[in-house]
């Protein structure tokens, strides 16, 4: 046998496992993690822990024996506050019927694409986008066609004839992640219905991952397909307790679609995870009916922090930048650094920052980095003061 144990157990998996990239975040992370007084600004969260009321309501819960197994769709006080968070938020009225829990927002995109995707199909990806995306579909045997976002002076903006001209026979998905992550852009409400009335004529699915929704910053909420989508058509809302309530730890998001596909939804769940914990649902309850004001405050924090990064980057003439209409990163360039990655590990060694690079979001933006401002201004302060003086 001339392959060790090791190479020949790797061969023996399946191709589109095998096939897996590691992340290019965590690449970084890893090499710095334990790099003493390293400003971290590379993760998508902030650095507060989730707030007391949202963890005392768990933990109500868990003393209180809420330790069984559950409905997979979600508890029904759970389904009935996101429907109310929703239907406050938005100009739709959702019904709880078509709400179902997952374990975070990734489990909500994993569990639509196992239902969606046969090996070979197509789904068309904006890029740069959060690369769980690719992977979950990859998993499944789904190609990935990617259309680059641009970079000019609004910022990241995206050709939705380019999204269009990029759907062929075989494509089922169109995947949009409005306000996005790594850059901020955001879908207007004309281009999400000109896009619905393309996938409806072509009989496309739309998944949206409006994860970002709430965290804007010249409005109440991004515009959302919930908004403009009949409940039975084929379009798919992702959601998660991640960002608005500091609650990435937790692993708790949702899907909205059609009630046609509860059944659907809580045979994939029960299939997957078979849930989540009962006690968690309790607190996400808490977190959607008395959260509001926390929310507010995160918003206000961000948007400090983008104001903050704006000056900033505003007296470093190598870096291209425009202040991100949602979601909290900064996703930028910087002049003569065209590898990304290698900036990435250069800014820990010289100036003990931890970014991500852009070349972790797929295609289209080789030279970009991501910061997150989603942390305390003491913190973001202080990284972006060593970053000044590294790329001054
Ligand atoms: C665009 C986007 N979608 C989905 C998620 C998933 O969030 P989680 O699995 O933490 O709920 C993230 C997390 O960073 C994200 O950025």
């Amino acid at each position: 046998m001339t392959d060790s144990p090791k190479t020949a157990l790797i061969d023996a998996i399946r191709p589109e496992i095998k096939a897996l990239p590691e992340s290019g975040i965590v690449e970084v992370v890893n090499y710095a993690r334990l790099k003493k007084d390293l400003v971290p600004l590379w993760v998508g969260e902030g650095d507060k822990p989730t707030p007391a009321f949202i963890a005392d309501a768990a933990m109500a819960a868990l003393k209180r024996g809420e330790t069984f197994y559950t409905y997979q769709r979600g508890i029904p006080p759970l389904r009935q506050a996101l429907a109310d968070y929703l239907s406050r938020s938005y100009a739709a009225k959702i019904d709880p019927e078509r709400v179902f829990v997952t374990v975070g927002g990734m489990s909500a995109i994993k569990e639509t694409m196992q239902m969606l995707l046969n090996p070979g199909d197509e789904i068309v990806v904006p890029s740069p986008c959060w690369p769980n995306v690719a992977a979950a579909a990859e998993i499944m045997g789904g190609v990935v066609r990617p259309v680059m976002l641009t970079f000019g002076n609004r910022g990241w903006t995206l050709d939705i004839e380019k999204v269009m001209a990029a759907c062929g026979p075989k494509t089922k998905i169109i995947f949009v992640n409005s306000p996005g992550n790594p850059t901020g852009y955001m879908m207007s409400r004309a281009e999400q219905k000109a896009l619905l009335e393309f996938a409806r004529k072509r009989g496309l699915w739309i998944v949206a991952d409006e994860v970002y929704g709430r965290l804007v910053y010249d409005r109440k909420a991004a515009p959302s397909f919930l908004e403009i989508a009949d409940p039975d058509e084929r379009v798919v809302v992702v959601n998660t307790f991640s960002k608005n309530w500091a609650m990435t730890g937790w692993r708790m998001g949702w899907v909205v679609a059609s009630k046609q596909l509860g059944q659907v939804y809580e045979n994939l769940v029960q299939y997957n995870t078979s849930g989540v914990p009962t006690f968690l649902q309790h607190g996400a309850v808490a977190a959607l009916n008395d959260g509001d004001a926390f929310l507010a405050e995160q918003v206000a924090r961000c948007a400090k922090g983008r104001d903050m990064v704006t000056e900033t980057f505003s007296r470093l003439p190598r870096v291209r930048y425009a202040p991100p209409d949602g979601a909290f990163y900064a996703f930028f360039s910087v002049d003569g650094e065209d590898d990304a990655r290698a900036l990435a590990f250069k800014l820990v060694d010289r100036a003990n920052v931890g970014l991500a690079p852009g070349t972790a979001f797929g295609p289209g933006a080789p030279n970009f980095m991501r910061l997150c401002f989603a942390c305390s201004l003491d913190r973001l302060g202080e990284g972006l003061a060593r970053l000044e003086k590294a790329l001054k």
